[in-house]
């Protein structure tokens, strides 16, 4: 589609998952003192999202820094009944900016639906904050060559009408490239963001164009380069390389 847009500025989130005991708050201390002393700042924004025991002092820690913070999952409501959930509203007062919904882990550990994940984004969208809603295709519905009808269809059940560039960045991340080593060609991501950007522009028009599109799946500071300058790719979203400074700062390079 149009390339004249103006692009958006690209995000790169750490998805730190199941994984950070208080230790691991002196890694996004390092991001943050090291990206403090760059004599250039960044060309992307940068979020953490560590496991909701660590947010608040998070929020200490990253005071006064341009690295913020987030949440991995929320539940739709905004409070209530619902033991051991967490909903965007209580995310948001620990000082959360964005969350991420619909991640592949959720839909295969707890059943998340495309329905369920757009309930969640529009809890994240109640609380103010901005939704990074997760789609991608398993490894069998690769191989069936079903890779563009599953993540179209993902996206157009799980992004709601009304959404904008501002309130939701859309991840795509291959469930076959998450943890494993392996990441789709170049080519590959080229064609499931331009096939993602289209329809958002279908369904967003001018919003569509800037809405930021990150990719995931085993991002290391040794593709980073490579996968970020891909067209329509407008960052990353990183798992394990996002739980060592060192890693994540390697990840960043490609924006510095
Ligand atoms: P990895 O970077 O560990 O492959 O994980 C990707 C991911 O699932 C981020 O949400």
């Amino acid at each position: 589609m149009a390339g004249e847009e103006k692009r958006p500025r690209p995000l790169v989130a750490g998805n730190w998952k199941m994984n950070g005991l208080r230790g691991a708050l002196a890694e996004a201390k390092a991001v943050a003192d090291a990206l403090a002393a760059q004599p250039m700042p960044l060309a992307a924004n940068v979020l953490i999202c560590p496991p909701a025991t660590l947010i608040m002092v998070m929020a200490e820690i990253l005071r006064g820094s341009p690295v913020m913070f987030g949440a991995q999952d929320c539940h739709r409501a905004a409070s209530g009944a619902h033991t051991g959930d967490i909903s965007a509203e209580i995310l948001a007062d620990a000082g959360a900016s964005a969350i991420v919904v619909g991640h592949s882990e959720r839909r295969a550990d707890h059943g998340e639906t495309d329905a369920v994940v757009r309930a969640k984004q529009a809890a994240v969208h109640r609380a103010g904050l901005t939704a990074i809603v997760c789609i991608g295709e398993t490894a069998g519905q690769r191989l069936a060559g079903q890779t563009l009808d599953v993540v179209v269809r993902q996206l157009d059940r799980s992004v709601a009408d009304g959404s904008t560039a501002a309130n939701t960045v859309v991840a795509y991340e291959p469930v076959w490239a998450i943890g494993t080593g392996l990441t789709p060609t170049v080519g590959d991501v080229a064609l499931v963001h331009g096939a993602i950007r289209d329809r958002l522009v279908e369904r967003f028009g001018k919003e569509g164009h800037v809405m930021r599109i990150l990719y995931g799946g085993s991002v290391k500071p040794q593709n980073a380069r490579e996968l970020m300058h891909v067209a329509n790719v407008d960052g990353a979203l990183v798992g394990g390389a996002s739980l060592k400074a060192a890693d994540f700062l390697g990840i960043l390079a490609a924006y510095g």
